[in-house]
């Protein structure tokens, strides 16, 4: 897809991926550490099997793409740390079963473990650990090609909707971050908000806090910020409010994985989200790359997997005070807490899906009709 729309995304002016290698540093593997956005822009290097698994499951990377980039380039470190003169694969094998376990429900770690492995068994005659990177760097490029075309896909529908209310500005809601942080590059949510704004036409981001972790508004924020994307942040309770007033144009939110028939799992709080947008008639859109699409699963409420997370994600709060990050406590110590990271929004509530192939209504039919080679998974 050529399109003049959809400027790479940039920190401070300079274009950045969200996970990378350097030219003559092999073993290295470079990414941000999310824990400290926005208050600190640090750039972590990684250079073991370990430290990327620990990277995934203690969420200094997130987000469904990133996550299975990682997981791939934790593959070739793994590589790199298999006993010379011995077949690697056994030995890449058990580190794929450490990073299998760090985060159940983002598919797409799955999808990309499974394409590292396979591709290190069909070139066994090569370096396993050269097999492995070309593989994690391919995996990383297709992501941001996904996400420029759903950028490229979605934009029209933002652009229908402006020019229905006569060019004044679109309000779309998202929720956690399905940004380019949370991707290799355009994000998959943001990736048509960018494209909107790129292209001239005035958007606005509803940008949901999205508690416990606060990716709305820590890392959407953020990344809306240094794009010069006019957004507001609103507490995870507003979004109803807003719909009712007539405040919302539509709904953008990402996916962390997609069963055949179109049910959607995504950070908690998606699905209150939805229901909200349906009592109000408006658009609810999940932006779905082809990684997150679990075509295994039908019946989402019943298989998808649900993370749970620890009590002192919800317990505690980071924030700034006077320079420094600090972490405090924001209720009675004692009382329990319940951390489900994620929650399965019914295909019945969703408008369509935005993929990288097109637009389709979220059932097994529409998806077969841009993804045929889905169908018998
Ligand atoms: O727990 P996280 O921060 O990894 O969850 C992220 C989300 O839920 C995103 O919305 C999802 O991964 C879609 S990513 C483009």
């Amino acid at each position: 897809l050529s399109t003049p729309y959809l400027c790479p995304m940039q920190i401070q002016g300079t274009h950045y991926r969200t996970i990378w290698t350097e030219p003559g540093e092999p073993g290295t593997v470079y990414t941000f550490d999310q824990r400290l956005l926005p208050f600190e822009i640090r750039i972590a290097a990684l250079k073991s099997c370990e430290e990327a698994a620990q990277a995934i499951e203690q969420m200094l990377v997130r987000g469904a793409p990133l996550i299975g980039a990682t997981a791939a380039y934790a593959l070739y470190l793994a590589a790199r740390e298999a006993p010379p003169g011995v077949d690697a694969l056994p030995f890449l094998r058990e580190k794929a079963a450490r990073i299998l376990r760090t985060r159940p429900t983002a598919v797409d770690l799955q999808h990309a473990v499974r394409r590292v492995l396979d591709t290190v068994e069909a070139n066994a005659w090569e370096d396993s650990a050269s097999a492995a990177l070309q593989c994690a760097e391919a995996i990383a490029h297709e992501s941001a090609a996904q996400c420029r075309a759903i950028g490229v896909h979605g934009l029209e529908l933002i652009r229908a909707h402006s020019q229905s209310k006569g060019g004044r500005p679109v309000h779309i809601l998202t929720h956690c971050n399905a940004g380019w942080l949370a991707c290799i590059d355009y994000g998959t949510a943001t990736a048509p908000i960018y494209a909107a704004h790129d292209a001239g036409i005035p958007v606005h981001v509803w940008v949901d806090e999205t508690r416990p972790r606060n990716q709305g508004s820590k890392i959407t924020a953020f990344e809306l910020l240094q794009h010069g994307v006019p957004h507001t942040v609103i507490p995870d309770n507003t979004g109803g409010h807003l719909m009712q007033h007539g405040l919302v144009d539509m709904v953008i939110v990402g996916t962390d994985r997609t069963t055949r028939r179109g049910d959607v799992a995504n950070k908690i709080g998606t699905y209150l989200k939805a229901l909200a947008a349906k009592d109000n008639d408006i658009p609810f859109y999940v932006a779905l790359p082809s990684s997150s699409l679990d075509a295994s699963l039908e019946d989402g409420i019943r298989e998808i997997p649900i993370e749970e997370r620890d009590e002192e994600e919800v317990k505690y709060t980071w924030g700034m005070e006077e320079g420094k990050l600090k972490k405090v406590l924001t209720m009675p110590a004692e009382s329990p807490a319940a951390n489900y990271g994620f929650d399965v929004t019914p295909a019945r509530l969703i408008t369509g899906l935005i993929t990288e192939r097109g637009i389709c209504p979220a059932s097994e039919a529409g998806i077969l009709s841009l993804f045929p080679e889905k169908r018998g998974l």
